[in-house]
């Protein structure tokens, strides 16, 4: 007689994640101090706000204010209305985008008692990790491929986001689905999977790459708390998945955005080769009309899975969503559970 071996409850995998009585609490949450591996990432320009953060962080995720486009003195009174607002954790990210802006940023960080910092696309360097961690500050890098990766685990980072160019924002050229398993593979840091999660779907995929947590950004531009237009939210509502480009025309690096009539005809006319003069009038016209929410003009930078958002949440509502969705979805592919 074949006798049927007791199950044993699953260990935990390389990235350390736990077995399922806590299904989805993982080294990420514990190095956080977070209830779910639920990263809101940074959204520039003022999009996620103190309200949107201190939500995310109030319902157990990690809600993050972006340094992108606000002073100091702006990032100042940010970090103090988050703090009025939420007594959990929550980072700052500082894009690198170039060295006195993140010097400045790092030692607002510092001062300001930030206890994480996330960084965005582009290396911050091994000195400003260093600042960081020799004043306790956990910090998580965001990577495109598994050659930055490598970089930002020696410089010393205490996580990664493998972020694929899904993404809504600053991308690179290799996709989710492929990057995070690469970056798993190659690294001993905990890793975050950023690109294309909207959903459970997308979150429990994750987790099955080998990630230990996501990060989403188009999602939170479109909840309530979010601080972009309501125009600029119901965009996202109506974009498919066919309506994102890629273009350097805002930043002058390869930013994700939805489409819009004008974007179109000029990439267009560039491939057709139109003038330098007549491509830097154009660009210039393109964003004083974005600036001013000109109807046509309106590139809203979103990721691919755009097409999969149908409707306006609070953000604690898009994490409850997320949780209880990956729960029932983990049970139905397990269905001894
Ligand atoms: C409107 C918008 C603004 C963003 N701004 C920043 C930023 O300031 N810093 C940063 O590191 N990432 C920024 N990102 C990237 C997000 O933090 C996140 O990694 C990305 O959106 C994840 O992909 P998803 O949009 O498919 O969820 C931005 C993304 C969007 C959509």
């Amino acid at each position: 007689m074949i006798k049927k071996e007791k199950e044993q409850p699953p260990e935990p995998d390389r990235q350390g994640n736990k077995a399922p009585n806590r299904l989805f609490h993982t080294r990420l949450c514990e190095l956080l101090g977070i209830e779910y591996p639920i990263i809101q990432g940074a959204l520039g320009g003022g999009i996620s706000g103190p309200e949107l953060v201190a939500a995310v962080s109030n319902a157990g995720g990690l809600g993050v204010l972006a340094a992108w486009g606000l002073s100091m003195d702006q990032l100042r009174r940010a970090i103090e209305r988050t703090r009025e607002l939420t007594a959990r954790p929550f980072a700052l990210n500082i894009m690198p985008v170039n060295l006195p802006f993140t010097q400045s940023r790092t030692e607002l960080a510092i001062k300001e008692k930030i206890g994480i910092v996330t960084t965005g696309r582009g290396d911050p360097k091994a000195p400003i990790v260093q600042r960081l961690k020799s004043e306790g500050v956990k910090v998580l890098g965001v990577v495109p491929t598994v050659r930055h990766a490598k970089r930002l685990e020696q410089e010393g980072v205490d996580a990664l986001v493998a972020s694929g160019c899904e993404a809504g924002g600053h991308v690179g050229k290799v996709a989710t689905m492929p990057l995070v398993p690469q970056v798993v593979d190659a690294v001993n840091i905990p890793v975050v999977a950023a690109g294309g999660i909207m959903d459970a779907r997308g979150f429990l995929a994750a987790l099955a790459l080998g990630a230990c947590g996501v990060q989403l950004g188009t999602r939170f531009v479109a909840s309530e708390e979010s601080l972009t237009s309501l125009e600029e939210k119901k965009r996202i509502l109506e974009a498919t998945d066919e309506d994102t480009v890629v273009t350097e025309i805002f930043t002058g690096k390869p930013v994700r955005v939805l489409t819009s009539p004008r974007l179109v005809s000029l990439i267009k006319a560039m491939r057709d080769g139109l003038s330098p003069e007549e491509t830097r009038q154009r660009i210039q016209e393109l964003r004083k009309g974005k600036r001013a929410g000109q109807p046509g003009y309106n590139s809203v930078t979103s990721g691919q899975g755009s097409g999969l958002i149908h409707n306006i949440l609070p953000a604690a509502e898009i994490i409850r969503e997320i949780i209880s969705g990956a729960e029932a979805l983990y049970k139905h592919l397990n269905p001894r559970l």
